[in-house]
């Protein structure tokens, strides 16, 4: 079905189309595929806006794997709490359903009783619908209880893959990690993806001994698609559009944005956009494009900027200055964009840090999105 619609610009970004616009990932995808069918779980855990996302959709999209499972992917980033949890896998579930048998469908208001309030008769044509509210969850435990009574039943096995999973250490109650690990160890009929963007907070969750989810998970790491595999990837989708592309351009960009896919993808597309068909993209047209992708993005800039404390603010646009800061306590740094101390840097940094608007690396620090680096460093 999806394959009929006219996409005008192959390289997609910010949702999962098909195997087709999506590149590679062969390996990862036959991991998953191999350890969910030995019933083992999985935390997938890389930086953000490498492919997670993508790749369990990808995975999610295998035929055989929509075949022989239920799938249900919720991204929890946004939630604060239980009942936002719930609330959300709730939905997942129903949302999923439809398509599918009414038996199934009748059992869902049976078993999770507390949905039955979103169970609501259109008035205009009298199909039953779902419209469910946040303050429609009074008691998450129960209702917690009566999905996963409900997925016991289920007619096939259900794969449950839950992004951003680190932002449950954030929730208001604080014994969720462990309530969720004694009913995920009692589920027979459902398997689960965990994955998370903050290295630290998930390895913790993961491998150290004292925490509930200790040892329950095999971890996986996601690495940027290696620069040949996209290079062929990108030469193709240009060609069968009657278009074409010099090599050293995905290579210059690839390197510029160190691999991550979303950076790179969204550079394709606009460079796609400005290649007129039978014309050739070369090196002139990268800066004109980054220019284009950054200012599309400049309200959002401004919104982020706008929040932020001044003092994170000097540090952050000198760090964009930098590129890669590698002694932000040093004496040269502090005079170079006027800084107040070294302490006064060091607690905006670890603030920085927290929000993910800096991330570490190797080198130093460098502002997390490459693209909002190139703005503050050189429009702002
Ligand atoms: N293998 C891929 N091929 C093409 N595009 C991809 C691929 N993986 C991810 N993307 C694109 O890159 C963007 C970032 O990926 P995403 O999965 O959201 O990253 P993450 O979940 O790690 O933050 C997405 O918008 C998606 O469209
Ligand atoms: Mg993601």
């Amino acid at each position: 079905m999806m394959n009929n619609i006219a996409i005008n610009n192959p390289f997609i970004v910010g949702k999962y189309l098909s195997d087709k616009y999506f590149c590679d990932r062969t390996e990862e995808t036959e991991f998953l595929r191999k350890q969910l069918q030995n019933g083992r779980d999985v935390a997938l855990i890389s930086p953000r806006r490498i492919g997670k996302s993508g790749l369990i959709q990808h995975f999610f999209n295998q035929q055989d794997i929509k075949e022989n499972y239920h799938v249900f992917f919720i991204d929890i980033y946004a939630t604060t709490s239980l009942a936002e949890f719930v609330y959300t896998l709730g939905k997942e579930i129903y949302a999923q359903l439809k398509p599918q048998s009414a038996v199934w469908k009748e059992k869902f208001f049976q078993v999770i009783s507390s949905f039955r309030v979103g169970f609501k008769l259109d008035t205009m044509t009298g199909a039953p619908t779902f419209d469910l509210g946040l303050g429609d969850i009074q008691a998450p435990q129960t209702t917690l209880d009566e999905i996963f009574a409900y997925i016991e039943e289920a007619d096939k096995p259900c794969i449950i893959a839950i992004d951003e999973f680190q932002q449950i250490g954030e929730y208001a109650e604080n014994n969720v990690e462990a309530l969720l690990r004694t009913k995920i160890q009692k589920c027979h009929k459902a398997q689960f993806i965990f994955s998370g963007s903050k290295r630290h907070v998930m390895s913790n969750m993961f491998n150290s001994p004292s925490k509930p989810f200790y040892q329950s998970a095999i971890s996986m790491g996601l690495e940027p698609i290696p620069l040949s595999t996209y290079s062929a990837f990108t030469t193709s989708l240009f060609e069968e559009r009657g278009k074409s592309i010099n090599s050293e351009v995905i290579e210059s960009v690839w390197n510029h944005y160190d691999g991550y896919t979303w950076f790179v993808q969204m550079m394709m597309n606009e460079l796609f956009a400005l290649t007129a068909t039978n014309a050739t993209c070369g090196m002139d047209m990268i800066s004109e494009a980054r220019h284009n992708v950054v200012m599309a993005q400049e309200n959002s800039y401004k919104d982020l900027l706008s929040n932020l404390p001044p003092k994170q603010k000097i540090v952050l646009q000198a760090i964009a200055k930098e590129g890669i800061a590698h002694n932000i306590t040093s004496a040269k740094f502090i005079k170079k964009y006027n800084l107040n101390s070294a302490s006064s840097v060091q607690a905006a940094v670890k603030l920085l840090l927290k929000n993910d608007l800096l991330t570490q690396t190797d080198n130093g620090y460098r502002i997390y999105d490459f693209f909002f680096s190139e703005w503050l460093a050189t429009v702002y």
